[in-house]
C-alpha cells in the first residue's frame, strides 16, 4: 500500500514511545500487577490477571497500560473491538476488503493480502503489535483491532472521536469456541489438561473469569457506548447471528458506517456480494495460507487453521449439558435484562 491510498500524517505512537520506555515502565507496571487477583490456576505463560474488573494475561495487560499513555489515535482511524472467538477473524476480513477493494483485486494472489496472509496479519492487533511491530501499528491502513473492553481503551481512541465496530456472539457459543481454541493452543501442555477441561472452562466462563472476561460486561461497555447520545453515531455494534443471516445487508451497513459506501456502479457489479463470498467462512478456510500457514511464526507459532473451526450458529448443544446452558442463560437474563 503506497501512503496516497491512505493519506496521514500524524504518528500512533507518542514522542516517549520506545522499546526503553516500555522496559521502565513495565518496572512500574509489574508493581501495579503484583498488587491484583490473580487466577489461580492459570495457563503457564498467560497468567491471569484482574485488572479493574476484567480479567487479562500479564503480557496483554502490561501492553494496554502502556497503550493508555502512549498510543495516539488518528481521528480517520477505525477499531474493530471484539472478545475473543465472537467473530473477530470475519470482521476483520469483511472490514478490511471494504476499506481496501479499490487497492487490491480479487483474484490477483500475489497483490491481495487476504488470499496469501490469515486476516489477523492483515491489520494490526493492539495487544501485540504496539510493542513487536509498531511499524505496523503506525501504517497507513485506519483500520486497527483490539480485544480490549471500551473501558479500557486507550483514551486517544475517545478523545479523537473514532469510529468503533464492535461484534459479539451469543455467549454459549463463544463460550465453545473458546473451549475448543484453548484446546488447540495448549494441546501440547498436559499441565493444563484440568484447565481445558468443559467443566473447568463453563465454571471460569460464568465466573468471568475467561481472557478479558467477564463476557458480558464486555458487551454491555460497547452497547452502553452505542446508545450514549455522544457517542453512538461512532459505535456500530454488530452481532455474529445477525451477520450471518443477513450478509449483504450488514456488509453495506458496514461500508456506509466505514464512510466507504459502495457507489450504484459497485452494486451493479456485484462489488458487495464479491467481497461477501471470499471472506466467507467456506472461502477463508480453504485458502491454503489459512490451511497450512502460520500466524505470528516469530512469537506465537499459532496455526492459522485454528481461526477457522465451523462457524456456525448454536453448536453449543452438541458440548453444553442442560445445567450448563442453564447457568450461561441465567446470567445472561440477568446482565443483558437490567
Ligand atoms: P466456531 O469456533 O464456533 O466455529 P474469532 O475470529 O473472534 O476468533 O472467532 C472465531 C469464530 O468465528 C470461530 O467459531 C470460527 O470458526 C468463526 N469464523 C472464522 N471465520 C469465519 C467466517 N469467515 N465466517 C463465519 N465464521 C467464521
Amino acid at each position: 500500500m503506497s501512503s496516497s491510498n491512505f493519506p496521514c500524517n500524524a504518528s500512533r505512537l507518542s514522542a516517549s514511545y520506545g522499546s526503553e520506555n516500555f522496559k521502565n515502565m513495565c518496572e512500574k507496571y509489574k508493581d501495579i500487577i503484583s498488587t491484583l487477583p490473580k487466577l489461580e490456576p492459570s495457563y503457564p505463560g498467560y497468567e491471569s490477571y484482574q485488572y479493574q474488573g476484567f480479567w487479562y494475561p500479564i503480557q496483554f495487560l502490561q501492553v494496554i497500560l502502556y497503550m493508555q499513555e502512549n498510543f495516539r489515535a488518528r481521528p480517520s482511524d477505525i477499531f474493530l473491538c471484539s472478545a475473543m472467538k465472537t467473530g473477530t477473524t470475519w470482521l476483520k476480513a469483511l472490514t478490511f476488503s471494504i476499506m481496501t477493494r479499490h487497492i487490491f483485486h480479487d483474484d490477483d494472489s500475489t497483490n491481495n493480502p487476504l488470499l496469501n496472509k490469515v486476516p489477523h496479519d492483515c491489520l494490526p492487533f493492539l495487544e501485540v503489535d504496539f510493542i513487536s511491530n509498531p511499524k505496523f501499528v503506525d501504517a497507513e491502513l485506519p483500520l486497527l483491532s483490539t480485544h480490549v473492553p471500551y473501558s479500557h481503551l486507550p483514551p486517544s481512541i475517545l478523545e479523537s472521536n473514532c469510529k468503533i465496530i464492535y461484534i459479539c456472539r451469543e455467549p454459549k457459543d463463544t463460550l465453545v469456541s473458546l473451549w475448543k481454541f484453548s484446546q488447540k493452543v495448549f494441546d501440547q501442555d498436559v499441565s493444563v489438561a484440568n484447565i481445558l477441561t468443559l467443566e473447568h472452562q463453563v465454571k471460569w466462563f460464568c465466573e468471568g473469569k475467561s481472557f478479558y472476561g467477564p463476557y458480558w460486561n464486555h458487551v454491555l461497555g460497547y452497547w452502553e457506548a452505542s446508545h450514549d447520545v455522544e457517542r453512538h453515531d461512532k459505535v456500530l455494534f454488530l452481532k455474529y447471528e445477525d451477520l450471518l443471516k443477513d450478509t449483504l445487508y450488514y456488509v453495506k451497513k458496514l461500508a456506509e458506517f466505514m464512510e466507504r459506501p459502495f457507489s450504484m456502479e459497485e452494486e451493479t457489479r456485484g462489488v458487495p456480494e464479491e467481497i461477501i463470498a471470499r471472506c466467507n467462512f467456506k472461502s477463508l478456510s480453504n485458502l491454503e495460507v489459512n490451511k497450512t500457514g502460520l500466524h505470528r511464526p516469530e512469537t506465537q507459532r499459532v496455526q492459522n487453521s485454528i481461526f477457522f473451526r465451523k462457524g456456525e450458529i448454536g453448536d453449543w448443544k452438541n458440548y453444553l449439558t442442560k445445567d450448563m446452558a442453564k447457568e450461561i442463560d441465567d446470567i445472561t437474563m440477568e446482565k443483558f435484562q437490567s
